[in-house]
């Protein structure tokens, strides 16, 4: 079985960190209410100038870095943002020349929180098929760039940076003991769309702002997590006792923990970062998977599963042997 096995992760975060209290000289907010509510203490903030693009483009060197290869060896560069340069090209080929590369494809996913998730699976389904042997998968997103900074229910949760991880095509033996992808799901039901949305775009001549009912989107978050998570290890063969890492979306340690709960896994199972990135959207859970490494949480051979979800609603996992 030809498996898309992970070779190398990096991320990348901008300089500016801001703080919980920073909101308080401009908002009716607290660093109380933010913590409790949704577990952020902090996040960074782009640069004027620094876009999606350049972030996304340092954590792919990261992350080739890591795999010790170079951009010469990728076939193609899958990129989930909801936040490009432009609305065209895709910010998957701005990268692809910032790396310097000249063949293969590039091209952008947008699944919004779910995106990471949604960008794993077409990689897979890229390596599996044939048509890549190698793929730069990354998440990268400049959410600050569409926060209202006037509604405290939004700006206070969402953070910018970029996350990236290189899969490589390699034989298995097509049991839940290979390295790599073993399942995928994915899902969306657009009927909640004014849960969380841009209240603008290509199409209505505007940038718009993000508008989020919080308590509806959370109401739907960890039954339609655990769920996806649950249906994606049935699909690879793994019981959830066998489990070592859940690398969740980091939206707000409340959807994160109960999630845990409800798949029956206690919390040091599961890599947290929303304290320290806020919801980086598309970003968080490859920014995840490279600070666990960091940390020395993520080893090879551990069985990892991701999950989020977001605007759409789209959701969905993805189980891997690390
Ligand atoms: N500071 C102080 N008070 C606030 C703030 C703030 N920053 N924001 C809202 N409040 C107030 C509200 O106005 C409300 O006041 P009221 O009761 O007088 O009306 C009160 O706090 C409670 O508000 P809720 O929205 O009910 O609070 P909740 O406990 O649900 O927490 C939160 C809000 C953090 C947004 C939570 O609902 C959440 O995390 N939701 C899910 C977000 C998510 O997962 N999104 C999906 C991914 S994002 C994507 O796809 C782009």
């Amino acid at each position: 079985t030809r498996r898309a096995v992970v070779i190398g992760a990096g991320h990348y975060l901008p300089d500016r960190i801001v703080e919980n209290a920073e909101f308080e000289a401009t908002l009716d907010t607290s660093d109380e209410w933010i913590c409790s509510r949704s577990g952020i203490e902090r996040r960074h903030f782009a640069a004027e100038g620094e876009t999606t693009s350049h972030m996304a483009t340092r954590a792919a060197e990261a992350a080739l870095k890591s795999a010790g290869r170079g951009a010469d060896d990728v076939d193609a560069i899958v990129l989930a943002t909801s936040t490009a340069d432009l609305t065209f090209p895709s910010a998957a080929t701005m990268v692809q020349s910032q790396l310097g590369m000249t063949k293969g494809f590039a091209f952008d996913v947008q699944a919004v929180c779910a995106g990471f998730v949604y960008a794993l699976s077409n990689a897979n389904a890229l390596i599996a098929s044939g048509q890549a042997d190698r793929v730069l998968v990354i998440g990268a997103e400049t959410f600050s760039r569409i926060m209202d900074w006037t509604d405290r229910s939004t700006c206070v949760l969402f953070g910018d940076g970029a996350g990236a991880i290189l899969l490589e095509a390699q034989e298995g033996e097509g049991t839940s003991k290979d390295r790599g992808i073993l399942a995928t799901d994915l899902n969306s039901d657009g009927r909640y769309k004014d849960l969380l949305y841009v209240d603008g775009g290509v199409s209505t001549q505007s940038t718009g702002y993000l508008r989020m009912q919080g308590n509806q989107v959370f109401r739907h978050a960890v039954e339609k997590l655990a769920s996806t998570a649950h249906t994606a290890l049935e699909r690879a063969g793994a019981s959830t006792d066998e489990v070592d890492w859940i690398v969740p979306h980091q939206a707000n340690i409340r959807i994160i923990q109960g999630t845990a709960k409800k798949m029956g896994l206690p919390m040091d199972k599961v890599v947290v970062t929303v304290q320290d990135h806020g919801n980086t959207s598309a970003a968080s859970i490859p920014l995840a998977l490279s600070v666990g490494v960091e940390r020395g949480q993520i080893k090879p051979g551990d069985l990892i599963v991701t999950e989020a979800i977001g605007g759409g609603l789209a959701w969905g996992a993805v189980v891997l042997r690390w």
